[in-house]
């Protein structure tokens, strides 16, 4: 297939490029390059069925003559923070939705039909049924990031009724592994490494979390891609969560560190962090998948990836 991924140069897609490089499909990559980075795609760029677009989609002409020609679209660009989401209050609705709608747009001109859209499971906001399957309601948005993947999914799903688009919106838990560069685990390496003694965790540790590693991730996305689903939803996750403190646990004792740890204290760490994330993922093992990695593994992972490629910590510390 001739796939086209936006955010290809990001921390998922980079992984996704690769993967579907090694399964012999052509890929097209279409990044701006702001969180992505170049060197991810340093094995895909020697490959003859790769291609890179360094452009914006929000550059709608731009983005329709990339998109023409290709069997399926992998959606994966997005202002992925959600912690700061309130000191850019209009970022997730112009890079989240608006670049959403912009990708359908090239599809329908384009009569491109596949689309597979990475969502996430903050659009459930804090929803009280736990574990979080599919079909269940999520009246309330906790953070403008979960709030703009559910108004994407919203015209993806308008898209999918009215034209021949065929797509499967996948709700990610937090995602791990490889090429990692944002979340609680590159912040709390970045951390231990300037000062092993001491950790300040926000929260009261007890946050419960759901993680993928990125394999199990990609793994997912390619065995749908040849799909025609129409209009599909599937959460991808672990059976299973595991406490911040439990994974703090992990990341200093796979650094060889023993620091104190200091807890700012409330059941959340900051406005809109869910204390509570585990998604039901059993839709997706009906198509046989499965995830490899559990929890403490992908953590793991992450901190022996972060360990061998410092440079990717030098931005990592966050200020409180
Ligand atoms: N990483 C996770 O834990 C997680 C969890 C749930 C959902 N997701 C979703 O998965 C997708 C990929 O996440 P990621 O962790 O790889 O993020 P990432 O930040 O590493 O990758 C996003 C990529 O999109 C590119 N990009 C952003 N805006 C763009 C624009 N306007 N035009 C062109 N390129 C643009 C960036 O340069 C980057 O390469 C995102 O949609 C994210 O919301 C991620």
């Amino acid at each position: 297939m001739k796939i086209f991924v936006t955010g290809g140069a990001g921390f998922i897609g980079s992984n996704l490029v690769d993967a579907l490089l090694n399964e012999s499909h052509e890929v097209t990559v279409y990044d701006r390059l702001t969180t992505g980075r170049v060197e991810f795609l340093s094995a895909a760029a020697e490959h003859p069925r790769f291609r890179m677009i360094e452009a914006d989609l929000l550059d709608a002409d731009r983005l329709t003559a990339a998109v023409a020609g290709h069997d399926a679209v992998v959606h994966l660009a997005a202002n992925a923070d959600v912690r700061f989401g309130w000191s850019h209050p209009r970022r997730d609705v112009r890079q989240n939705v608006e670049a959403t709608q912009n990708v359908l747009e090239a599809m329908r001109l384009n009569d491109v039909a596949r689309l597979v859209f990475s969502s996430t499971g903050s659009v459930y906001g804090e929803c009280p049924t736990i574990p979080t399957p599919e079909d269940a309601p999520f009246p309330r948005q906790t953070s403008l990031y979960g709030a703009s993947k559910a108004a994407a999914e919203g015209l993806i799903s308008a898209y999918a009724e009215a034209t021949p688009i065929s797509a499967t919106r996948f709700r990610f838990v937090s995602i791990l592994g490889p090429r990692y560069t944002h979340g609680h685990v590159i912040d709390f390496v970045a951390r231990l490494l300037v000062d092993p003694t001491t950790l300040r965790v926000l929260g009261d540790g007890t946050q419960r979390k759901s993680y993928l590693h990125v394999s199990d991730c990609v793994a997912a996305i390619i065995a749908r891609l040849p799909e025609d689903p129409g209009d599909e939803v599937i959460n991808l996750g672990v059976d299973g969560y595991c406490e911040i403190s439990e994974s703090v646990g992990w990341i200093a004792k796979r650094m060889g560190v023993d620091p104190r740890i200091d807890y700012a204290g409330g059941d959340r760490g900051w406005v809109g962090d869910n204390p509570f994330i585990y998604l039901d993922a059993s839709h997706m093992r009906t198509h046989g998948w499965q995830p490899k990695y559990t929890i403490q593994a992908a953590v793991e992972d992450t901190v022996d990836w972060l360990l061998a490629n410092e440079s990717v910590l030098e931005a990592a510390i966050i200020d409180d």
